[in-house]
């Protein structure tokens, strides 16, 4: 794991465990990607695939034909407005309104760590860890513009990071109208594009398909990352598997707007660029000041599907969460919302905490409907203030009795949010994002707070903050339940409006710094209406996600085998629901719920005191089977075995310890089908030399048999019906 600059051969390396990424200076100027792929010994050779020996040439050979230059070039960061007609990361517009930009190499630096980058969400090395630090510095000295180009790399993760800083170094203002963080250039081998998409309760379906001629993008322009695209994409070769294929693929760490896009031009090479998505977005520089992108993370697997996750959730758990919860066990919780909704009263929720304990639950949250007078979801947001009538003695009376009953207590919160009902927005109606004149669009009969006035977040700190000062209080679910319209902010200028949705984002960040440096206990779950905003920022802030209003088992088999595809499964938010399901109207067995739920962090949605002795003692199994695996899930390596998606009849992941001693498989038999029979499971990840026991049975089997000749999910009477495995070391 390094990096290097090859003086003579005009090459810097960049080295991880087991890639490498090359980028070359041609003509002394212009930065070019070389190569991104398996680890080589070294670069010899590299700098012809830059292709400047070929026609048109460089520039400095050829300047009267600079534009076919610039439009073949394989830039690492493209430019708009010089030639290169291809997908641009930056566009620029001058203080005279013109739009062109070239900032072509001056100098770079190499350095050990990773900067951390300010107010936004980003990997970094943990003390102790070693990473290092690659600076291409570039410059159009015609509009006084800085680009630096920033790579990083840590020596246990086999990704690299990419962002950009731009500087105003010239006198006038400048207008960024598109500033991507990261572009690749590749040769077309056939690609196939893996995007993520969805809707509410749908999120995160794995979507391919063919790369053919001009651009395929993912993106989002509703003020978060989505429940219907994600901030991903990866370019695959043709046929890629769990283990086999070519894979490059970029995740964006950021919350907001974003755009990934490939494109295959004229020349059959494909560029992939993924950032900020330029709609709604301007920034303004003035002389002096800087602007960062977010991050992406790029990964390269010659391994399949299977090998960039393992990567992508090893840098994750190692380099992006902080929360002190990371390796911890989470606490089993039950959430009343799926069993109250709105109605509730203390006296409720304390019943539902008796009954928990009993079956060995370890926390309640308190949902939706505590505050101001919300008794359904047309009021109230903004005013955090509870609700005497439901809980009377406030949250102080509530805590207490809920400890009492031997349960943690948390809580559910939508701070960004204001209802037009609340005396917050009959105080402050201008706080709400809205245009001047024009009646803003409602949308859960809400509106978005304008997060880019300072005292905006400082109100919202305060309120959550006063509220989890006032009670023992352990766990916040932090939701966000409408996205952006009418995108317009009382106080910004004239000419920083575009900056609105991206400052929002920066206001969410700084909400939830804030609020893990005063509680650095606080076990905090994102949410956004499900899983509207489960990306890699929020991941910075808080330790699980989550996933999905769709609590039913069978639909949460793709949400989570595309949620696991980039996250590690103690990020999940996954809880067992009651039947028939609210959101499809599905039965399926407790047991099958209980198997899907313990592939994330793990808890119940349903109203318990509702539940057959039978059920509760169910619950009282499936407890355990949490506490038996909870190590594996949280820190093991995952493996998707086969996929309901596509094989249309079952469902199958392991994870397996790091040190091979153990593994757990779940498979679910989604549909018995016409032909009900056994399948055969070959697992992964074990000793092939070793023996490994069938937890529960006397079974011993060879990890080369399981591995390559698998292990027999008998066939089993109806549909839905699932069954967790445990095979052990011996
Ligand atoms: C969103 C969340 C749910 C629940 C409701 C409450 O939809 O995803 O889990 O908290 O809000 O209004």
């Amino acid at each position: 794991m390094s990096i290097t600059f090859d003086k003579d051969s005009n090459i810097f390396q960049l080295n991880t465990k087991t890639t490498s990424y090359l980028i070359g200076i041609a003509d002394g100027k212009y930065v070019g990607h070389i190569y991104y792929g398996k680890k080589l010994n070294n670069c010899q050779g590299g700098y012809a695939l830059l292709r400047t020996e070929e026609k048109p040439f460089v520039p400095s050979q050829n300047e009267r034909e600079k534009a076919a230059f610039a439009d073949t070039f394989p830039y690492e960061y493209s430019t708009h407005g010089i030639g290169d007609y291809r997908e641009s990361c930056l566009s620029v517009r001058t203080a005279q309104g013109y739009r062109a930009c070239e900032p072509v190499f001056k100098s770079y630096r190499i350095f050990d760590g990773k900067p951390h980058l300010p107010g936004l969400p980003a990997t970094f090395a943990r003390d102790g860890d070693w990473a290092q630090t690659l600076e291409i510095i570039c410059e159009d000295a015609c509009i006084g513009l800085q680009a630096i180009l920033r790579y990083s790399v840590f020596a246990d993760a086999d990704a690299i990071i990419r962002s950009v800083e731009l500087i105003n170094s010239g006198t006038e203002p400048l207008y960024l109208e598109k500033a991507l963080s990261a572009c690749i250039d590749l040769d077309d081998e056939s690609f196939e594009m893996l995007t993520l998409t969805g809707s509410w309760a749908r999120e995160r379906h794995m979507t391919r398909c063919p790369v053919t001629f001009g651009k395929h993008a993912a993106s989002s322009i509703r003020g978060c990352s989505s429940h219907q695209e994600h901030p991903f994409m990866a370019l695959m070769t043709p046929g890629t598997t769990q283990d086999m294929g070519e894979v490059y693929a970029m995740h964006f760490v950021y919350s907001g707007n974003f755009l990934a896009l490939c494109q295959k031009s004229q020349y059959d090479s494909v560029r992939m660029v993924m950032g900020i998505h330029p709609e709604d977005f301007e920034w303004k520089l003035e002389s002096g000041e800087s602007f960062q992108t977010p991050e992406v993370v790029c990964v390269y697997s010659d391994q399949g599907l299977g090998k960039m996750s393992r990567t992508l959730h090893d840098l994750y758990r190692g380099h992006l969460i902080r929360s002190p919860y990371l390796h911890k066990k989470r606490p089993v919780l039950i959430n009343n919302w799926e069993a109250t909704y709105f109605d509730f009263n203390t006296d409720k929720l304390v019943e539902i905490a008796k009954d928990a304990k009993e079956a060995g639950i370890e926390m309640l949250v308190m949902d939706d409907g505590w505050f101001g007078h919300r008794n359904l979801d047309n009021s109230s947001l903004g005013d955090w203030t509870v609700n005497e009538e439901k809980l009377p003695g406030g949250l102080p009376a509530l805590v207490k009795q809920v400890k009492e009953e031997g349960l943690s207590f948390g809580i559910w919160f939508e701070p960004e949010m204001v209802s037009p009902d609340s005396d917050l927005y009959r105080e402050h109606p201008d706080w709400a994002i809205q245009i001047p004149g024009r009646t803003p669009t409602q949308s859960r009969a809400q509106y978005v707070l304008d997060l880019s006035r300072p005292e905006v977040v400082d109100y919202v700190y305060e309120s959550v903050a006063n509220i989890l000062r006032s009670a023992d209080i352990s766990y916040v679910k932090w939701d966000m339940n409408r996205q952006f319209t009418d995108l317009g902010s009382a106080k910004l200028p004239p000419e920083r409006q575009g900056e609105l949705a991206h400052r929002y984002i920066l206001g969410v960040y700084e909400l939830q710094e804030r609020l893990v440096t005063e509680f650095p206990d606080l076990l905090l779950e994102n949410c956004a209406s499900g899983g509207g905003r489960f990306d890699p920022g929020m991941l910075y802030y808080s330790p699980q996600i989550w996933c999905s209003d769709d609590t039913d088992a069978v639909e949460r088999l793709a949400i989570q085998e595309g949620t696991a595809l980039l996250y590690p499964l103690s990020c999940m938010g996954a809880h067992v629901s009651d039947c028939p399901n609210h959101i499809v109207g599905r039965n399926t067995p407790f047991e099958t719920r209980g198997h899907v739920a313990l592939d994330g962090t793990f808890g119940y949605e349903l109203d318990i005191t509702k539940l057959t002795a039978e059920e509760k003692e169910k619950i009282k199994k499936q407890i355990e089977l949490y506490h038996r695996y909870d190590h594996l899930v949280r820190e093991g390596a995952y493996y998707r075995i086969a996929s309901w998606q596509e094989n249309h009849l079952y469902d199958c992941w392991e994870v397996a310890a790091k040190d091979q001693s153990e593994a757990v498989v779940t498979y679910v038999q989604v549909l018995a089908g016409a032909g009900m029979r056994s399948r055969k499971l070959r697992l992964r990840g074990l000793d092939e030399g070793a023996l490994y026991r069938l937890e529960g049975t006397e079974k011993v089997y060879g990890g080369q048999m399981l591995m390559y000749g698998g292990v027999l999910a008998e066939a089993q009477e109806g549909d839905y019906v699932s069954r967790v495995m445990h095979f052990v070391r011996v």
